[in-house]
């Protein structure tokens, strides 16, 4: 019954880089979220360096003592940084340089066999593998066809129908979500889900019984500015646990 947060601290890095010292330092915050009850830490390394940098994945996988998320794009420079710093589990992203986030899900079907021969080689050192893809049924089949043993359910599209607060749009987006879930689930993957989670559009997704982890980051990073890091960790993860058992609010 039991679902996990992952806690994305890019954005402490966004901020860090803002002004070009060591100050907020993403490890501490991982030290913070971990002690406030996250489940696991994930960081984007992404290709231009713009938030979480190399020596950062190195501090979190030699500082925390939890499993480390690493989210990358599938390139032969991320393959080698990956088999030097040997995280836990890497999430395959799109990327696209102009993007200011990751925008879409990752076309598994239109590079599936170049996503195969990539998985092979991460799961070689021993690093579990997700594919960040759209609630897409086509795409679920392309990731259990490349051997990825998780997906990870973009949520972008739920969270912007739900902050224009349109009842269709979120009520079409969520049963999207839903269905992919039980889809993925069905086909043996494992089931993570991600991206513009808040504390107001969280629960109908946790509630999904599919789904065992949520990647979190934005929102908890820009909440910790009012309530603090730990306070919106705790509260994200009371929010998803209540959700599991039925507590809706
Ligand atoms: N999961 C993946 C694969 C992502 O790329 C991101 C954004 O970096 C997230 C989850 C977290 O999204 P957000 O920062 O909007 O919570």
């Amino acid at each position: 019954m039991s679902i996990r947060l992952g806690v994305n601290i890019d954005h402490v890095a966004t901020l860090r880089n803002a002004r070009g010292g060591d100050h907020p330092d993403p490890v501490r915050a991982a030290e913070l979220a971990a002690s406030a009850g996250a489940d696991g830490v994930t960081a984007h390394l992404r290709e231009d360096r713009r938030h979480i940098r190399d020596d950062d994945m190195r501090r979190l996988k030699a500082e925390i003592d939890l499993p480390l998320n690493f989210e990358m794009a599938a390139t032969a420079e991320m393959l080698k940084l990956v088999s030097e710093i040997g995280p836990h589990a890497c999430c395959i992203v799109p990327e696209n340089r102009n993007e200011r986030t990751t925008e879409g899900g990752l076309d598994v079907a239109g590079q599936q066999d170049y996503l195969a021969s990539f998985i092979r080689e991460l799961t070689g050192f021993g690093v579990r593998v997700s594919l960040f893809i759209d609630p897409e049924l086509r795409q679920i089949e392309a990731a259990k066809s490349a051997g990825a043993p998780v997906i990870e359910i973009h949520t972008g599209a739920y969270h912007e129908a739900c902050a224009a607060t349109d009842p269709k749009r979120i009520a079409d987006e969520f049963a999207a979500v839903k269905r992919a879930a039980e889809f993925a689930a069905g086909l043996g993957l494992e089931v993570h889900a991600g991206h513009g989670l808040t504390f107001k559009n969280v629960q109908p997704v946790a509630a999904i019984p599919q789904i065992v982890e949520l990647n979190i980051g934005h929102f908890l990073i820009g909440e910790a500015v009012f309530m603090g890091l730990a306070e919106s960790v705790k509260e994200m993860k009371r929010l998803m646990q209540d959700a599991r058992t039925g507590r809706l609010y």
